[in-house]
């Protein structure tokens, strides 16, 4: 093996620098180069790319974000795409890919594998962690802690007001964040799309609370929540996985709290700030090896694989294992969260 490549696609993530500084210092030790392939499959289906040279690997893993850029592209959706994929995987002289991403772009290459028995290997991020085959992805505890951080400064406002404060969270159709965040700053409910919770529901908590002398109240929500039997989207369209545009669910909520206990509400998304600023420390050593994981998978011919966090060890695990389903956060999990609502 002389050349890896790496990429990185779907939604950016903090962790991913890290996991790219990883696959540096890792080829290194095995003499080998890499080449940064720029925006995710955009880059290999239009050959875009970068020599990573061992110096990208300093401080590489404090910072945010991802210097290989990303995208949404799907190279099934494009007339020959995956062939394009597969013949500019050789004309970059590449020996192996590392493919970094979610449900969708771990998608593609477990296809690619499949397809055209590709030499690549997966790495788990997403902020999201509703990935299978791992106990979590990497950008996930940033993620939470930034959510957690702003629930805690608006309780502080919504205190100031008498104000039920409606907090909407990343997630996608997975309650990962929303309940890490919740729990962790105290929120009176938080509503995820595994279990259903009417507006009534909702309310009632929050009369309770009320009615035991609170003056305000903290409402944490997943994007992808069903309050009204369907989850709530900014558009009808959908990217090139399918997926829609989830968004609205707070100010939905924040306009039926309101006329339900005629208490004022306000509503904050918080949107794409959760997937900005730095790494947690936690996410900046995991990537680091992730990255340094890929590298071992990539030098064992352990095609189709995914790098795997199974407790504290970091495994390999098959890429098929870890794509086609979502894994949702578990009833038990949300019951131990139900008891401080
Ligand atoms: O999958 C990560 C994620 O941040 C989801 O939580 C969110 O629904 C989606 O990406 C938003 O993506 P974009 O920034 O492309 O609109």
């Amino acid at each position: 093996m002389k050349k890896i490549g790496i990429l990185t696609g779907g939604g950016d993530a903090p962790g991913l620098n890290a996991v790219i500084a990883g696959v540096i210092v890792g080829a290194k030790a095995c003499q080998c180069s890499v080449l940064g392939i720029l925006r995710g499959w955009a880059g290999l289906l239009e050959k875009e790319a970068v020599v990573l040279d061992p110096s990208r690997a300093d401080g590489l893993a404090t910072q945010g974000g991802t210097i290989l850029f990303s995208s949404r592209t799907n190279p099934y959706k494009k007339p020959n795409g995956p062939q394009i994929a597969r013949d500019n995987f050789s004309a970059l002289s590449l020996d192996a890919l590392v493919a970094c991403g979610g449900d969708d772009t771990l998608g593609v290459a477990h296809k690619l594998y499949h397809d055209f028995k590709l030499p690549v290997v997966g790495v788990p991020k997403t902020i999201d962690n509703d990935l299978s085959g791992t106990d979590r992805t990497f950008g996930f505890d940033t993620a939470v802690n930034i959510a957690m951080n702003a629930i805690d400064s608006l309780k502080v406002t919504a205190e100031s007001h008498r104000r039920i404060m409606v907090v909407e969270v990343m997630g996608r159709h997975a309650g990962w964040i929303a309940l890490g965040a919740g729990m962790a700053s105290a929120a009176d409910v938080t509503i995820i799309p595994e279990v259903k919770m009417s507006v009534s529901e909702i309310a009632a908590i929050l009369k309770r609370k009320k009615d035991l002398g609170r003056n305000s109240a903290m409402v944490v929500v997943a994007e992808g929540a069903e309050i009204a039997d369907a989850f709530v989207t900014q558009d009808k369209s959908t990217d090139s996985f399918g997926h829609v545009k989830l968004g609205g669910v707070g100010k939905y909520l924040e306009k039926e709290l309101e006329k339900a206990l005629n208490w004022e509400a306000r509503s904050v998304v918080l949107g794409r700030l959760q997937r900005g600023g730095v790494p947690s420390a936690l996410e900046r050593c995991l990537g680091i090896r992730f990255g340094l994981a890929a590298v071992c998978l990539c030098r064992d011919k352990k095609w189709g694989q995914m790098v795997s966090l199974k407790g504290n060890d970091v495994i390999g695990v098959s890429l098929s294992e870890a794509v086609g389903k979502l894994r949702t956060v578990p009833p038990a999990l949300y019951e131990e969260a139900r008891l401080f609502f």
